[in-house]
């Protein structure tokens, strides 16, 4: 590395500032530009701050292209093709387009994610280990940011349990079905192959993060259809009230978009729900949205 470029990735990691949100989760950095190549002590220092936090939001990304935020995601891990066959950016296939703007009267993107408090694809036996957005365009109305996007905390609900509701748990393994408790009553979505070809995975109750140690609880009423061994009528309720229990107010963060942010989540350490408070088509949203690869649950 010559001098110049040691002395420029210095000033990178020294220009960096990390400020907490009054909760138990989330981080805000600012003093980085992703459309530059990061040196390792500021990747390092992100990815500490991700782990610790598991939501952290750099601002001011104004300048991002498609191909630098995907080179920023891979540090994180593998960067997965897309599980819808559509939607996604025109050069690239895994990134996907949440939007609700319409052309010719057709989404360009996928305007529905985020409508219940879940973990990303907990369906698939490997789920994400991230998922990571960037804000080409957020609704504002009235001089007020709308399309707030929450996280809650399921390593803080574990924590919170007593020792013997953790006992209770902690070696539970869930089963996770890509239509949920809703393909039994006959009113999910069953018009992808893809999907209806998936089988069943097993997932634990409550996940040891793969970075951190910390316990996680790993449930939610969408995905979670049962506990091995245990009767519906007794495994059900168990998966809501723990459900329920992560999505608490204490455990909670509402991130406040702006145009330029690139978000990334932790799918072991929250849970997430979208806001649907803006006005469809007029009020447009547009959001890069990756998912990075994670690690078998057990
Ligand atoms: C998502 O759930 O992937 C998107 C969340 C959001 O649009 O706020």
């Amino acid at each position: 590395m010559s001098l110049a470029t040691q002395g420029k990735s210095q000033l990178k990691s020294n220009t960096m500032n990390i400020s907490y949100p009054d909760a138990v989760i989330g981080a805000e950095i600012t003093g980085v530009d992703l459309s530059q190549s990061l040196d390792d002590e500021t990747m390092g220092r992100i990815e500490k701050t991700f782990n610790e936090r598991s939501v952290v939001c750099i601002r001011g990304q104004e300048n991002l292209s498609v191909n630098r935020y995907i080179e920023f995601a891979k540090h994180f891990g593998n960067v997965e093709k897309n599980f819808l066959d559509n939607y996604h950016h025109l050069e690239h296939d895994e990134v996907l387009l949440v939007s609700n703007i319409q052309e010719n009267g057709v989404d360009i993107g996928h305007a529905d994610a985020g409508r219940v408090w879940h973990t990303d694809m907990s369906f698939m036996e490997t789920p994400p280990r991230a998922t990571i957005l960037h804000a080409l365009e957020v609704p504002v109305r009235d001089g007020i940011i709308r399309g707030d996007t929450n996280f809650s905390s399921a390593a803080a609900a574990y924590d919170s349990l007593a020792p013997n509701a953790k006992t209770k748990v902690d070696d539970l393994i869930v089963v996770h079905d890509v239509f949920g408790r809703r393909a039994k009553t006959g009113t999910g979505t069953q018009d992808n192959e893809k999907r209806k070809n998936m089988p069943n995975v097993r997932h634990p109750f409550v996940r040891v993060h793969p970075f951190t140690g910390r316990r996680c609880l790993y449930v939610s009423p969408g995905e979670c259809i049962g506990i091995e061994g245990m009767d519906e009528e007794e495994a059900v309720p168990l998966i809501n009230e723990h459900a329920k229990l992560i999505t608490q107010e204490p455990f909670r963060y509402r991130h406040k978009w702006q145009v330029g942010d690139v978000l990334m989540w932790d799918n072991c350490a929250v849970q997430h729900l979208a806001t649907f408070d803006y006005k469809w088509p007029e009020e447009r949203r547009l959001i890069w949205r990756i998912t990075v690869g994670g690690t078998k649950t057990m």
